[in-house]
């Protein structure tokens, strides 16, 4: 007999809990992911921090998902061939449509099974339909003292990123203009 679905929260409540979103994913690192001195290759560490960042914005919003933005990553130390990698993820804040997810990984180091922080990120998912409509998410409630300090974090990252977005937008209006002046042709 199939077992009963599982979904205490169900699909469209207003509130999700941190918990309810953590996601964990965990790789081998093989040759394929591994540059000439053996070492990840930050691309691949990249892809993987996406992808896990993006499982538990999917479990907040329970829709389509895409990346809007990936803040600075430091990559503390390399990552070796055959190292196994255990990337967790969690959702910091919900906003209307977008989330923002803390993505944290580790590799432990097969041989003599220690385990060190590698890199963390955080990153931006907004949530659509099937035809990219921008879709409202469900609020997220932090329970403990480190998911409420999250939370305030997530509101200052996401203040920060408008300014630079906007200043960004400033400086290419201006690069246009000068081209403008200076381009005969145009
Ligand atoms: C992300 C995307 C859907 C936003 O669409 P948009 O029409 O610009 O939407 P808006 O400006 O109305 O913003 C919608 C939400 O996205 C957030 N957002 C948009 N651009 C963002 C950025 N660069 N960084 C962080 N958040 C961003 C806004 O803050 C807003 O959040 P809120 O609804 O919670 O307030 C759109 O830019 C897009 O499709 N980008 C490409 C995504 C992609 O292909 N990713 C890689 C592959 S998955």
């Amino acid at each position: 007999m199939n077992e009963p679905e599982t979904n205490p929260q169900g699909n469209n409540p207003m509130t999700r809990t941190v918990q309810s979103t953590q996601s964990e994913m965990t790789e081998i690192i093989l040759p394929n992911d591994t540059n000439t001195l053996g070492n990840l290759l930050g691309g691949r560490l990249m892809h993987f921090i996406d992808l896990t960042g993006a499982m538990a914005a999917y479990r907040h919003s329970r829709t389509h998902v895409v990346t809007a933005a990936m803040d600075h990553i430091d990559f503390i130390r390399p990552v070796r061939l055959g190292d196994l990698l255990t990337l967790k993820s969690s959702v910091n804040r919900a906003f209307t449509s977008s989330m923002e997810t803390g993505v944290k990984v580790w590799a432990e180091n097969m041989r003599t099974g220690g385990v060190v922080h590698v890199a963390s990120a955080y990153l931006v998912f907004v949530a659509v339909d099937e035809h990219g409509r921008l879709q409202k998410v469900p609020q997220l409630v932090p329970e403990t003292p480190d998911e409420v300090r999250r939370f305030a974090d997530a509101l200052r990252r996401r203040q920060h990123r408008e300014r630079e977005s906007a200043r960004r937008k400033e400086e290419r209006l201006v690069t246009a203009a000068l081209e403008d002046q200076t381009d005969p042709s145009r």
